[in-house]
């Protein structure tokens, strides 16, 4: 299978840098990371989970000791809960241990929640040190691993306190997809449906073909096939996420085209909020995403802004992702209230990432969708089946 290579070309040319695709990949993660970091880099503080590490922590650190890196690993506990700040706490603590210096690297090796707090953990430790992403989960591949984004969970909301930190490399071996669970699948595909849906039609059709192949053939992860297929789709969309971030690194709030990073949060206000009315355990992620993009079509649909048309081809597409939890019996003035009193406002109001076709999103301010089209388009994908 043949490599591919996409560089994230920002602004600082000292910041971009490249995302590697490659079956096997792993096993090259010692001679990648030499190339992308300092000359001075001597150790190299692994962080994981017990989950991702009992499967590929050997391999990942074989081939960094290989490449001459010390290597230390620190295992956090798996799950969203544990994005916290008292993680972090612990994982800073390991980084002093270890006596990490500045010119050595963090290597985050997990899903979303690894990379993100792993992440965090190198943007503060001594005011920032490299670090390299491993990302081992669908969602983690396509879209957490790139781009720079890292933080924890607070009491008060998720992803509350981060910073930007770009990797030094971001290395992917679509072989860790085999052990996914089938929900984690699912829930990247979700996420796959919403960057296609705001990237342009030629994604979406080509997501829309993967996830027909997948559903009818019944295939798993492990068939080559399967991965062949996977590996296209997965380069087509980093390609797609590391164009919106080289154009705006860092999510510039007076932006509001369809090029503005803000666009990559398409489904997210609907999902956020059904994360936090269900405490964070109904959903994963991917997940409430796909039930929150149908939201915002659907708003999008009765605001006369979208065709009906395109609304039933991205639920066609989100139901080909496979089976989400239930929400016909979640209460609507719950999920309204959610909305109310989510963090991301900006100016006082929500900023909400609707579509105009798909491949065309258009930011509108919240205080401009009338109450009762927002509770009908949420009574009417939220409640369909009921
Ligand atoms: P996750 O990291 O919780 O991983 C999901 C589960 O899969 C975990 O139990 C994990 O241990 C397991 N797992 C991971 N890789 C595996 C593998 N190869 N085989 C078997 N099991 C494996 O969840 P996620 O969906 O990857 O990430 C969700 C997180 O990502 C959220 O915290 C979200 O806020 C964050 N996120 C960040 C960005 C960003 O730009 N930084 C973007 C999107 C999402
Ligand atoms: N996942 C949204 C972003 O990276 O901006």
């Amino acid at each position: 299978m043949k490599v591919e290579r996409i560089r994230v070309r920002l602004p600082a040319r000292a910041r971009s840098y490249e995302i590697l695709i490659e079956e096997g990949a792993l096993v090259r993660l010692g001679a990648e990371s030499a190339l992308c970091l300092d000359k001075a880099a001597r150790r190299v503080a692994l962080i994981s989970n017990r989950t991702v590490f009992k499967l590929y922590g050997e391999r990942a650190a074989r081939s960094l000791s290989e490449a001459g890196f010390e290597v230390a690993h620190w295992l956090m506990s798996d799950g969203e809960r544990h994005k916290s700040l008292k993680t972090l706490e612990r994982a800073l603590e390991f980084l002093s241990e270890v006596k990490l210096e500045r010119s050595d690297a963090v290597v985050a090796l997990g899903g979303g929640v690894v990379g993100d707090l792993a992440g965090f953990a190198a943007a503060v430790y001594m005011r920032g040190v490299a670090f390299v992403q491993v990302p081992t989960t669908l969602l983690a591949q396509i879209d957490a691993s790139v781009g720079g984004k890292v933080a924890v969970n607070t009491s008060v909301g998720k992803n509350l306190v981060g910073a930007f930190h770009q990797p030094r490399a971001v290395l992917i071996d679509i072989n860790t997809l085999a052990t996914l669970p089938r929900r984690e699948l699912t829930s990247g595909l979700c996420e796959c449906v919403k960057q296609a849906a705001v990237a342009s039609r030629k994604l979406f059709e080509e997501t829309v073909s993967f996830l027909e192949k997948q559903s009818s053939e019944a295939v798993s992860p492990k068939q080559n096939s399967f991965a062949a297929g996977l590996s296209q789709l997965i380069a087509a969309h980093v390609k797609f996420k590391a164009s919106i971030v080289a154009g705006d690194e860092r999510e510039d709030l007076a932006r509001m085209d369809s090029r503005s990073r803000r666009v990559l949060n398409f489904g997210h206000t609907t999902a956020h909020a059904l994360e936090a009315v269900t405490d964070y355990r109904r959903f994963r992620h991917g997940e409430a995403v796909g039930y929150g993009l149908l939201v915002a079509c659907e708003i999008s649909k009765r605001l006369g802004m979208l065709a009906i048309s395109e609304l039933e081809s991205l639920s066609r597409a989100v139901c080909l992702c496979g089976r989400p939890p239930r929400t016909d019996d979640l209460d609507i003035a719950l999920i309204e209230e959610a909305l109310a009193h989510d963090k991301k406002r900006v100016g006082g109001s929500l900023k909400w990432v609707l579509l105009e076709r798909i491949g065309r999103a258009r930011v509108v301010d919240g205080r401009d969708i009338p109450p009762e089209i927002l509770r009908d388009s949420l009574r009417a994908v939220l409640h369909k089946s009921s």
